[in-house]
């Protein structure tokens, strides 16, 4: 996909963070955004931020991960918009974290059915317009699914579990000149687990640094496919 002007992706918790962070280097090099989350109000806001960079390519979709029904929906809204969808950002996420001992069943639902279930919502109605465009697929994953740590129980599980479902996914899509990528960041500067970004942050992978990776990523010969990326902080503090 080395032209990527009109090409068009649907990101899902795009309102901000690491998915606001692709959507804007998507609309700085042509690209159509459809946007997804469940606030309305921040979903608008992060629209008309993108709308500041090129008017016109942003559609904001309220829509949660959870719901089959709501990402189908957003695809046909989308399709309906801007003709085809390019590139599918399976982003959405949540952080909760807790000792076994004190981790709720509500916690370990929300982690399992956004983390994991949302890919799989997220994915299945794109995938005949993926087929169509010989498009590309991204999960957002984490280190988390490949490094297990005291807390993580519930978040570990979505992520292992994510990224064990996203290289299933690239044997299953690569025969029809669909791409499929993991991305796996460490820590990234975003509102994550109640953190409110500012200069405490600045060590920290930038939103802006996965949107150039995408990119990239997306601007890579058709015959290579990175299929499992892991991504660190260069000068991480110490411990
Ligand atoms: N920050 C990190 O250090 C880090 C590291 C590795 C991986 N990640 C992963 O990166 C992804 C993005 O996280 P982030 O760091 O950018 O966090 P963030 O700043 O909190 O943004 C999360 C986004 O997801 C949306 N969202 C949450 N639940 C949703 C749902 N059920 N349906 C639709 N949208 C939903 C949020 O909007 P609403 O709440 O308004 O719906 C928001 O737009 C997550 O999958 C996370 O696990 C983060």
């Amino acid at each position: 996909m080395q032209t990527l002007t009109n090409k068009t992706a649907l990101i899902t918790g795009a309102s901000k963070g690491i998915g606001l962070g692709i959507a804007e280097a998507m609309v700085k090099n042509g690209m159509n955004v459809i946007i997804t989350g469940r606030n309305q109000d921040s979903l608008n806001q992060a629209c008309n931020s993108l709308d500041g960079i090129s008017a016109g390519k942003c559609l904001a979709e309220v829509a949660d991960v959870r719901s089959i029904t709501d990402m189908q929906r957003v695809a046909q809204s989308g399709i309906a918009k801007f003709n085809a969808i390019d590139i599918v950002i399976a982003n959405a996420g949540v952080g909760h974290f807790a000792s076994i001992e004190d981790l709720t069943s509500e916690q370990w639902s929300d982690m399992i059915d956004i983390n994991l279930t949302g890919v799989f919502n997220t994915i299945k109605p794109c995938i005949e317009s993926l087929k169509q465009t010989k498009g590309y697929f991204i999960t957002v994953a984490s280190l988390a699914g490949t490094n297990f740590f005291a807390k993580g129980s519930a978040y570990n599980a979505s992520k292992f579990g994510l990224v064990g479902f996203t290289q299933a996914v690239m044997m299953d899509l690569r025969k029809y000149g669909i791409k499929t990528t993991t991305l796996m960041p460490g820590s990234v500067a975003t509102y994550f687990n109640n953190n409110t970004p500012s200069e405490k942050d600045a060590w920290k992978i930038q939103p802006q640094d996965l949107g150039q990776m995408v990119i990239d990523l997306l601007k890579l010969d058709p015959r290579t496919l990175p299929s499992k990326v892991e991504i660190r902080p260069s000068f991480p503090p110490a411990k």
